[in-house]
């Protein structure tokens, strides 16, 4: 159902994400909150892809994937994003699709997707931002609590993640004008 559903909707914009990238032969991506792993059958060959999740029953769908397309270079984990188990610089670059809204602590996540990330890799999060508009910005505020109940945060803006994630952000595109979700290309600045 998830698949079926959110394929049509994530699929493009994911695709775009990946080609920021600009991904090289040899190069390991990590991919955070895989979920089902709908991106799988977008990654180039000549990369080596590390997926992790929180939620077993999505990543079971994503390993279901991973056998039936014969990924041999895609590994995947059930891991929390807030407590990453991989050595500092263990990726070139990190793709972040729809899952920054979701995460209880979003600037942990981003410090340890910026910890496992080489300097100057790409860090592209794929998600809806707090409108600009600045009425429509404060009904987001102000509904944040509720939408926290129910399992995501509408508050995020560049903002957020320029200042609170610390994360140095080079571009921002969308699909098309009116599309609900940003494509940001960030790179990682080690300090
Ligand atoms: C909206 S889904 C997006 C899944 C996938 N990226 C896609 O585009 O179809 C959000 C995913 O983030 C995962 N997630 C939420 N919190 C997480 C965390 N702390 N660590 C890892 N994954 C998490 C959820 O389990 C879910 O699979």
């Amino acid at each position: 159902m998830y698949d079926f559903v959110f394929s049509q909707l994530f699929l493009p914009r994911i695709k775009l994400g990946i080609e920021k990238i600009g991904i090289k032969k040899g190069d390991r991506i990590i991919e955070i909150g895989i979920g089902t792993g709908i991106s799988l059958s977008l990654y180039p060959d000549f990369c080596n892809v590390v997926g992790i999740d929180i939620t077993r029953k999505m990543l079971s769908k994503a390993k279901a994937k991973k056998e039936k397309l014969k990924l041999g270079k895609v590994h995947l984990f059930e891991m929390d994003a807030e407590n990453l188990t991989f050595n500092d610089n263990s990726f070139d670059h990190a793709l972040m699709p729809f899952v920054i809204s979701v995460v209880p602590n979003l600037e942990k996540v981003m410090s340890e997707v910026k910890r496992v990330t080489k300097n100057n890799g790409k860090i592209v999060i794929i998600n809806h931002l707090c409108s600009q508009n600045p009425l429509l910005s404060r009904f987001e505020k102000f509904i944040t609590p509720l939408s926290m109940r129910l399992g995501w945060r509408s508050d995020i803006s560049l903002n957020v993640l320029s200042n609170h994630c610390k994360i140095h952000i080079k571009e921002v595109t969308k699909k098309t004008p009116f599309d609900p979700w940003y494509i940001i290309n960030a790179v990682n600045i080690k300090e």
